[in-house]
């Protein structure tokens, strides 16, 4: 079976994977839910495809979402022209976010909706003539994607990027922030004193809030942000929130962010925008933000970038479809419910190979000291009838909201299980 799929898959080069070791992709027969049918088997899906799945596969209302759309037209350019999807779901972000961030800049992936992110805030200092200020200020254990500009600002070192390092563009890393006061204090400070001798340099602040994801699950309190928008505000930087993975209610609140008292200059979210059906993202800036590119006869001060594919009309119909499913049907709850249920079988579980476990909302990671010791995770979770990964170390879920608890249950069952039955 491992050598028949790998002989029918051998023109595909997969991601992150040294596909010269044993490697043997699963073949997805059909997804409903929150399952997938693999081999004749249905299995849950712990990992919503990358995070992104919210409803479930094969959800009737996206559906149809997506089929009144591809019989109107399935796309055309934003350049010179728009279309009605792009523009509801743009005043729809706009007023998730309080109307403050008001302005939507739509991309086809989150990786992308960085870069953009990244580009806007340097060209924002050009525009207010001040050129010098180029540089962004990042932290450890940050992913921001795989596209150069957002490898830059993600991990140096322990990331999966480090062997790029000597092409990318040279930003400045602080500590990932931590949820001790004390050390968080110092971490504050060490901030706030470099910013005091070199803000003239800095463009923007970028960060994942509350939870850092793929660059190594660290979880912070809300009141980081806010320390972290006093310091942007003091110092004359922009502060650019990453919502890609922590957006559509995961964290237990629609975007994380809104778990602090301040909002950011400029938010990327991706993912779970269209509820894991099709690729996009939105970079939504403030105001102050877009002013700095609007004047009159000044083309120089527009923003030269334009996906193809930016605003995709299908794209933009099941964001709006799943936006409405998500608020309607109050996710943040359901994540927080998860998040009830996941503390419960979790939070006092221990065993010598765990270094240590964390939760917010609808995300539960089990850190080990040795990643060695997880190696054989998937396939084990797999054959007990869910759909989960370990990487570095790490193993984690993330499942749709729509989880039933007793699949919670299963999910959790199963991540124990593994570590008791290596006693
Ligand atoms: C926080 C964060 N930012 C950006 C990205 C990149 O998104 P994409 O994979 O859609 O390019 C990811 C992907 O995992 C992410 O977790």
């Amino acid at each position: 079976m491992k050598k028949e799929m790998m002989r029918r898959t051998e023109h595909i080069w997969y991601p992150y994977t040294q596909m010269g070791d044993n490697f043997s992709p699963k073949l997805v027969e059909e997804a409903k839910g929150v399952n997938l049918k693999i081999n004749g088997q249905w299995v849950i899906d712990g990992i919503s495809s990358w995070w992104s799945v919210l409803h479930g596969y094969n959800h009737h209302s996206l559906n149809d979402a997506l089929k009144i759309q591809i019989d109107k037209f399935s796309h055309v350019m934003i350049g010179g022209l728009i279309h009605e999807p792009a523009i509801e779901l743009a005043k729809s972000l706009s007023s998730i976010c309080g109307g403050l961030l008001n302005r939507v800049f739509f991309s086809d992936s989150g990786s992308v909706g960085i870069e953009v992110a990244i580009k806007l805030s340097i060209q924002y200092w050009m525009n207010k003539k001040k050129p010098n200020k180029t540089k962004m200020i990042c932290f450890k254990k940050s992913y921001h994607g795989d596209t150069t500009g957002a490898m830059s600002i993600s991990d140096p070192e322990d990331s999966m990027h480090h062997i790029f390092s000597p092409i990318l563009m040279k930003h400045h890393f602080f500590e990932a922030p931590s949820s001790d006061p004390d050390i968080k204090q110092g971490q504050l400070k060490t901030l706030d004193v470099f910013l005091s001798k070199r803000h003239e340099e800095i463009a923007a602040i970028i960060i994942e809030p509350l939870v850092q994801c793929a660059g190594g699950f660290n979880f912070f309190e809300a009141d980081y942000l806010d320390d972290l928008r006093y310091l942007s505000d003091k110092y004359n930087v922009l502060l650019i929130y990453d919502e890609v993975a922590t957006g559509f209610c995961r964290t237990g609140s629609f975007f994380a962010y809104h778990q602090s008292k301040t909002e950011p200059d400029i938010l990327v979210c991706g993912k779970g925008l269209t509820g894991g059906y099709l690729g996009l993202a939105a970079t939504i800036t403030s105001d102050k933000v877009f002013r700095a590119f609007y004047e009159k006869s000044k083309p120089e001060k527009a923003f030269m970038h334009g996906p193809t594919f930016m605003g995709n009309p299908l794209a933009c119909s099941l964001a709006i479809k799943s936006i409405e499913l998500a608020t309607k049907n109050n996710y943040s709850d359901k994540f927080l419910k998860i998040q009830k249920i996941l503390e419960e079988e979790l939070a006092g579980f221990t065993h010598s190979l765990i270094k240590g476990i964390r939760i917010k909302g609808g995300i539960g990671v089990i850190e080990v000291h040795n990643k060695s010791d997880i190696e054989g995770f998937g396939d084990y979770s797999f054959n007990r009838g869910a759909w989960l990964r370990g990487f570095e170390s790490f193993i984690y879920t993330m499942p749709p909201a729509i989880i039933e608890e007793h699949d919670v249950r299963k999910i959790t069952r199963i991540m124990k299980d593994y570590f008791l039955g290596k006693k």
